[in-house]
């Protein structure tokens, strides 16, 4: 039995007072069944770390560099991440590729990088609308989660997956149960393509996961968690959530 992971992606909200607010009342509501973490900006990885580091929820960041070191202005690096004690990276959010042109190749790179740090990536992959609407919605996600695999070789079995679509993110608009099931579905074959582990590995849903449609979610087969943006800046829903999580 896969235990679930509920991940909030805070995208660039947070000053240093509604951290505090936010970080404190996660960790208090524990104990939770779930995995617990929060992928904050950069800035905060910091003052993340001191206020998590004796609750057993985990932190993360949403990018990181494909390079080693170098002279990347404005880059962060995995060695850095692993630095400040981060447990996950997101890469290939939805946002980044729209907004900085990211592509398959360079998010299956920051993948790999990011696992040569001891860090594990939440790799995203999901299809926008136009693409759902053309009826490409399963070849789009195969193609992303192929660059990945194919990128971390015998290492597939380390990542997260987080199935996005990108119609719903953000939007108020959640792909149903059955949708996000059948597209996670399809994503558990393709890893059990490529690695004995597939079973074991988890596939997280993320678009306007919200404490009323959590539960069922949660609940298919193959959705072993959420990728939370919104929700995870207000203590109240992100505890809910997580609570319907199990
Ligand atoms: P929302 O939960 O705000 O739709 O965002 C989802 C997301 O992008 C998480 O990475």
């Amino acid at each position: 039995m896969r235990k679930q992971l509920i991940v909030g992606n805070w995208k660039m909200y947070g000053s240093h007072s509604a951290n505090a607010e936010l970080l404190s009342g996660i960790a208090a509501a524990r104990p939770f069944m779930a995995d617990v973490a929060v992928c904050v900006p950069f800035p905060y990885l910091s003052e993340t770390a001191v206020a998590l580091a004796a609750h057993g929820i985990h932190w993360g960041a949403q990018d990181c560099s494909a390079h080693e070191q170098g002279a990347y202005t404005g880059e962060v690096s995995a060695a850095m991440l692993a630095e400040f004690g981060c447990r996950y990276a997101i890469v290939g959010h939805s946002e980044r590729r729209t907004y900085h042109a990211e592509n398959d190749p360079l998010v299956a790179d920051k993948a790999k990088a990011a696992l040569a740090r001891g860090v594990t990536p939440i790799v995203c992959v999901g299809e926008t609308l136009a693409q759902r609407e053309a009826g490409e919605t399963e070849a789009v996600v195969k193609r992303q989660l192929s660059a990945a695999i194919h990128a971390l070789a015998h290492c597939v079995g380390e990542m997260v997956v987080a199935y996005e679509p990108v119609w719903a993110i953000g939007t108020g608009r959640t792909a149903t149960p059955e949708q996000a099931q059948a597209m996670h579905a399809l994503l558990r074959a393709q890893l059990r393509a490529a690695t004995p582990r597939a079973d074991d590995m988890k596939i997280l849903y993320g678009g306007s996961v919200k404490p009323d449609n959590a539960a069922t979610l949660f609940a298919q087969p193959d959705i072993d968690g959420g990728l939370i943006g919104g929700a995870s800046l207000k203590v109240a829903d992100f505890v809910a959530i997580c609570r319907a999580a199990d």
